[in-house]
This record gives C-alpha cells, structure tokens and sequence, in this order.
C-alpha cells in the first residue's frame, strides 16, 4: 500500500484565514518521516493550485449562490481534487488529503465514490450539515455532507454529489455543537450520530467499533474525515473553530488504531488546522500521529 498525498491549501469554506496554510504546517510537522518511521510507504504530490481570495474578484463576506460564499471557486478546488483522489485509487494508492478547510471533503468524497460504493466516518465536533438553505454563517465548511449527500440546493448541483455514497453508511463521531436545521436533518434522515456524552458514557473503542460496522455495511470501504476540532483545544489548538470538550490524544489515537485494524480505510482526510493559532506546530504534529495511526502504525 502506498499513501498518496495530496494537498488541498484552501480556505474559502471557512471564516478566518489561515487554514490555507494547513497542508505546509502538515509536511513541516513531518508528515513522511512519521509514516516512513512506522514502515508505511508514502508518495506526495504536493499541492492543487487554489487562487487567493485576494486574487478572485468575488467578495468573501458577499454570499453568491444562494448564502454559500465562494461556493463558485470551491466547485473548482473540489472537482479537480475529486480527480485526484479517484486517479490514486485507480492506481491501488490510499489517498491521505491534507486541507484546507471541511469544504474540501466534497471533492475527496466525491472522488472516493466515483468507482465504489463508500461509507465515511467523520470525526468532527461538527456535523457540518448545513446546506445553502440552513446554513448560520454561509461558510461551506459547514455543509460538505450535505452537498455530497444531495441535500437542498446541493441536489442541483452535480459536481457536489458524491455518486456512491448514501446517508445509511454515514456516521458522525464526537458531535458537540450542532445547528437546530442539522440535527432535524440527522433526525429526519436518520444518520449515525454519536456525540461526546455517547463516547464518555460507552468509551471511545466501543463507539467506533459500532461506527465503523455502520459506515462499511455493503460497501467497498470508507472515507475517514479527521476535522482536527473533534480533538479537544488543550491537544489540538490550532484550528478554526475550536470547541472545549473533545476527544483526548488517547482517545484520538484509539479511534485510528481500530480504523487500521477495520482493514476498510479506503480513503483519508485531515483538515481544518490553522497555523496562525496553533502553538509550536503542534496541532499539524499530532495530526502526522494520528494518520500514521490510522495507516497501521504500530508499537511492537
Ligand atoms: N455549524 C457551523 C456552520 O455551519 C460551524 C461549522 C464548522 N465546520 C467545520 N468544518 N469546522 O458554520
Ligand atoms: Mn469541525
Ligand atoms: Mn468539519
Ligand atoms: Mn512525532
């Protein structure tokens, strides 16, 4: 198995700046050495081109599809990454994407499903359902499920729906902020969600042994989207938008270690560090830990 690694730096999702910077902070970290220490085969093919949103003429704080900003220049980012990430799976590679913000895992979902079936599980405070309709803030980082499930104004747009990929083998792990509209959607459609009083209560390995015989019942394998926000601030500062009372560097490294044992992973992303408020690089270190966790790292 060889990891391809594929930088995706963008921000347009998301509502500060920074997490552009993401994919740099990552390698810095020491990306391959981490996997290359752990015996785990790596190949990196740098960085999409993402345009400035100094250099795009749209206004950032102006919405223009519906209230979806940059929804125009995330469409692009994400069809060429879809590409990208399909092109790797053609090969045999295990694509790890590197964000950017959490609109980027429209175009890594999309890319996955394009010639499988797929689950995902996505680690996130977050259930980032929110669709044009709904969403708060207008930021996409707030609505990749919905745009690759098809949901609201998503359903008109093709290059957002990820073609094999259905609510059924969706689970959400580590949910601590959820708009009122996301949680009638995971109500109404009836999605997979565990939130951290679940995870306090049944401990973290029994919730992802359940989630990911949920997110791979009769599909080809799983999409695992790491948002470094489901880690707690104390062990994962540098992020967008941070909320207390999140998963442990323990807990994180167990959710991992059972995505390797699942043998399922069939693609992987990280996202959502920002730099610009990280201490020492340490959130981008952490995440160099956790995929070489979830690629089979091992102690003994
Ligand atoms: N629910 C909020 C919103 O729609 C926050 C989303 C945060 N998403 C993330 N990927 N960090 O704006
Ligand atoms: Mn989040
Ligand atoms: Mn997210
Ligand atoms: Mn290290």
């Amino acid at each position: 198995m060889t990891v391809r690694i594929i930088g995706a730096p963008t921000d347009y999702g998301a509502n500060r700046r920074g997490v552009d910077m993401g994919p740099s902070a990552i390698r810095y970290a020491g990306l391959a050495e981490e996997l290359a220490d752990a015996g785990i085969d790596s190949r990196d093919h740098g960085d999409l081109a993402v345009p400035r949103a100094e250099e795009l003429d749209s206004d950032r704080d102006a919405p223009e599809t519906g209230s979806a900003k940059f929804l125009r220049e995330t469409a692009d980012v994400c069809s060429r990454l879809a590409d990208e990430v399909s092109e790797a799976l053609a090969v045999g590679d295990v694509p790890l994407v590197l964000g950017g913000d959490h609109s980027i895992g429209i175009g890594s979902l999309g890319g996955s499903a394009r010639n499988a079936d797929i689950g995902a599980i996505w680690f996130d405070a977050h259930a980032d359902l929110n669709t044009p309709e709904t969403t708060l803030s207008g930021n996409v980082h707030g609505m990749p499920l919905s745009a690759a499930l098809g949901y609201g104004a998503f359903a008109d747009m093709p290059w957002a729906t990820a073609p094999r990929f259905r609510a059924e083998n969706l689970v959400l792990v580590g949910l601590r902020s959820v708009d009122p509209a996301e949680r009638e959607l995971i109500e109404e459609r009836d999605i997979a969600a565990y939130t951290m009083s679940e995870i306090d209560d049944r401990g973290i390995s029994a919730v992802v042994e359940e989630a990911i015989a949920t997110a791979s019942a009769g599909v080809d394998g799983i999409h695992v989207s790491l948002d470094l926000d489901w880690l707690d601030p104390t062990e994962a500062p540098g992020v967008g938008t941070p909320v207390r009372g999140g998963a442990t560097y323990r807990e994180a490294h167990a959710a991992m270690e059972h995505v390797a044992a699942s043998g399922a992973l069939r693609s992987m992303e990280m996202v959502e560090i920002n730099p610009t408020l990280d201490q020492h690089n340490g959130t981008a270190e952490l995440a160099t830990e956790l995929a070489a966790s979830a690629f089979g790292k091992t102690v003994l």
